[in-house]
């Protein structure tokens, strides 16, 4: 199979790649631009540790041919900090150690991340419906919670 170029944008800067058709966004984005952050946990679609946004909305990057990225705007949990500022979110999950071995941290942000662009202020039973396909071995979930709360907060009160 030969490889095709592709252009869109990653983390806000334009980027072309040269991709195999069967590729996946999890490998171009590990192994070709070394952004380590998004995790290979099953590779299956189950565990959300590949979670990246595209075009706006969370995506599991092992279910996304790369292919089908073609002009696409790909956010990836090392874009998510803007001119050396933490997002809310990560600001967040440090304040309430919302993790133990961290695999599943970037998916998490990710997932609050978009959570609160779609609604900045969501309940409890929200945030819990929202990240229930995000799976986390280690924290029992409480943390992570809580985290997504304060974050919200975080920014209901910057906008106040
Ligand atoms: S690695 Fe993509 S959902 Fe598990
Ligand atoms: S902190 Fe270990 S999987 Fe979530």
């Amino acid at each position: 199979m030969d490889k095709k170029t592709i252009h869109l944008t990653l983390n806000g800067e334009a980027r072309e790649w040269r991709v195999y058709p069967n590729e996946l966004l999890l490998n171009t984005l590990r192994e070709q631009e070394f952004l380590t952050g998004t995790k290979y946990g099953c590779g299956i679609g189950e565990c959300g540790a590949c979670t990246v946004h595209v075009n706006g909305a969370p995506r599991l990057a092992c279910l996304t041919l790369a292919l089908a990225c073609e002009g696409a705007d790909i956010l990836t949990i090392e874009g998510l900090a803007r001119d050396g500022k933490l997002d809310a979110v990560q600001e967040a999950f440090l304040g309430q150690s919302a993790f133990q071995c961290g695999f599943c941290t970037s998916d998490m942000i990710m997932m609050t991340r978009a959570l609160l662009n779609e609604n900045p202020q969501p309940t409890e039973t929200q945030v819990r419906d929202y990240l229930r396909g995000n799976l986390c071995r280690c924290t029992g979930y409480a943390s992570i919670v809580r985290a997504a709360l304060d974050a919200a907060e975080m920014e209901r009160q910057e906008t106040a």
